[in-house]
C-alpha cells in the first residue's frame, strides 16, 4: 500500500515536471508607467522566455549570413542602442557598403513603420530583408532553414520555444521579433524624473534644455518615445551619393519627397553618426544644423519654418537635456547581451 502511494506520487511529479518542460514560460510585456500602450500585436506571437532566447540566439548568430560572418548584431550593437557607430552607412558581407545609416533598435513595439522610408510595416517580415539583402547577409531563406534544421543547438532551441523542432521562416522571424520588441529603454534620467522617482531632478541647465526641446523639437520627437512614428523633412539637403528621397521611394507621391522616418532620440548620446546617411558625427553639429536651417527650403516641414535663433548657451542647455535620455540600464542589460 505504502509503495503504491509513493509510486503514484513519483509518477505524478514526473508528469508535472514533464508538462512544465513542454510548455514554454509565458512572459508579460511590461509597459513602463510613463509610456502609452504598445502597438505590436502580441496575439499572433505570444512572448515566451524560450521564444525570446531563441530570437536572441538567432540575432547574435552569423549562421544567418551566406559566409557565416555577419549577424544582426554586427550592425546593431547593444552598447550603442543597437545602432552602429563606426560607419556612416552600413557595412555588410564582404565589406559591401549599404546606402543608409544603421538605425537604433529601441522601443520598436510602439512603432508602426520601420526603415528610414517606412518601407516595412511588419516587424515579423523585417528580418527577411537583411538576411537576403546582397549587401547585408546575402543568404537565401532555404539555406538558413537547412542550416538551422541540421544544428543540434537549434533543434533544442526550436523545441523549447515551439514544442517541436520544425524550422520555418515564420518561426525564425517570430522568434527574432520577440527579441527585438523586448528592447525597451525606459530608465533614463528623463524617465525617472517623469515617474517622480525620489531624489532625481533635472539640473537648471537640463530644465532649460527641456523647455527648449518642448518648444522646438517635441512636435516630431514626441515624448515619451521621442518620435511620433511618422515622416517629416527636417531640411537635410539631398545626399549627393545616394540621391535618397526617403518616403517618396515607397509611395512615389511627390509630396513625400525628402521625408524620412522621425527617429527616436532615446540614447542619442551613443547612436551616432546621425541622420539616414550618417552625415553628422556629433550632437553639436546636429543642433547647429537645426539652428541654422534655411527656412526658404520648399520641402522643409512647416513646424521647422520658424527660425529657432538659439544662442550658444541655449544650444548647450538643449544638449544637456538630450543627454538625460541615456539609459545605462538598457545599454548594459544582461538579457540583451550575446547569449552564453
Ligand atoms: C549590414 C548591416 C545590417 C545587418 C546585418 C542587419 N541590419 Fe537591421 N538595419 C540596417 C540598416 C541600414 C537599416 C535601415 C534600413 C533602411 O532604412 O532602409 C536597418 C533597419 C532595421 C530595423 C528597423 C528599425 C527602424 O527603426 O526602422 C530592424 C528592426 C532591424 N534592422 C533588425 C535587424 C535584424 C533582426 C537583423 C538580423 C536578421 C538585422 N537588422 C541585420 C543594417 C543592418
Ligand atoms: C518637423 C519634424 C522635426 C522636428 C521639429 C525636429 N526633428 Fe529631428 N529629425 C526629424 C527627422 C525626419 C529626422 C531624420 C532625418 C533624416 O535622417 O533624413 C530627424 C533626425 C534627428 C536626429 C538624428 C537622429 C538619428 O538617430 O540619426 C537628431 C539628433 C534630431 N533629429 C534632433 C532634433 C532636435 C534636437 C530638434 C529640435 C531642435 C529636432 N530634432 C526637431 C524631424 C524633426
Amino acid at each position: 500500500m505504502r509503495w503504491g502511494v509513493i509510486l503514484l506520487l513519483t509518477s505524478l511529479f514526473f508528469l508535472i515536471s514533464l508538462r512544465s518542460k513542454m510548455e514554454s514560460e509565458k512572459l508579460e510585456f511590461v509597459i513602463p508607467d510613463n509610456f502609452p500602450k504598445s502597438v505590436y500585436d502580441f496575439g499572433n506571437n505570444p512572448l515566451t522566455e524560450e521564444g525570446f532566447q531563441l530570437g536572441r540566439n538567432l540575432f547574435y548568430d552569423p549562421i544567418l549570413s551566406r559566409d557565416s560572418t555577419i549577424s544582426c548584431a554586427s550592425c546593431h550593437l547593444q552598447f550603442t542602442g543597437f545602432a552602429h557607430v563606426d560607419h556612416e552607412v552600413s557595412h555588410g558581407i564582404d565589406g559591401r557598403k549599404g546606402t543608409r545609416n544603421v538605425p537604433a533598435l529601441i522601443n520598436l513595439a510602439w512603432n508602426k513603420f520601420f526603415h528610414w522610408d517606412g518601407g516595412v510595416n511588419n516587424l515579423e517580415v523585417q528580418g527577411i530583408n537583411p538576411v537576403t539583402h546582397p549587401k547585408e547577409m546575402d543568404n537565401t531563406l532555404e539555406e538558413v532553414i537547412f542550416r538551422l534544421k541540421n544544428s543540434n543547438k537549434y533543434q533544442q532551441l526550436f523545441t523549447a520555444a515551439y514544442g517541436d523542432d520544425e524550422v520555418s521562416t515564420s518561426r525564425i522571424f517570430k522568434a527574432i521579433t520577440q527579441f527585438v520588441v523586448s528592447l525597451v529603454s525606459s530608465n533614463s534620467k528623463y524617465d525617472q524624473i517623469m515617474r517622480k522617482e525620489q531624489g532625481i531632478n533635472f539640473t537648471a541647465q537640463e530644465q532649460n534644455g527641456y523647455k527648449l526641446f518642448k518648444k522646438q523639437c517635441a512636435s516630431c520627437h514626441t515624448e515619451p518615445l521621442f518620435t511620433n512614428d511618422f515622416f517629416a523633412s527636417n531640411g537635410l539637403s539631398l545626399d549627393s551619393n545616394f540621391l535618397d528621397y526617403g518616403r517618396y521611394g515607397i509611395t512615389q507621391n511627390s509630396e513625400d519627397k525628402y521625408l524620412f522616418k522621425i527617429p527616436t532620440l532615446r540614447n542619442i548620446e551613443y547612436t551616432y553618426p546621425y541622420m539616414h546617411d550618417g552625415r553628422f558625427s556629433t550632437l553639436k553639429e546636429v543642433l547647429n544644423f537645426y539652428n541654422g536651417l534655411n527656412h526658404d527650403l520648399e520641402y522643409l516641414s512647416k513646424t521647422l519654418k520658424k527660425p529657432m535663433k538659439m544662442t550658444d548657451n541655449e544650444i548647450k542647455d538643449l544638449l544637456s537635456f538630450l543627454l538625460t535620455l541615456t539609459d545605462k540600464t538598457f545599454l548594459f542589460d544582461q538579457r540583451f547581451l550575446y547569449p552564453k
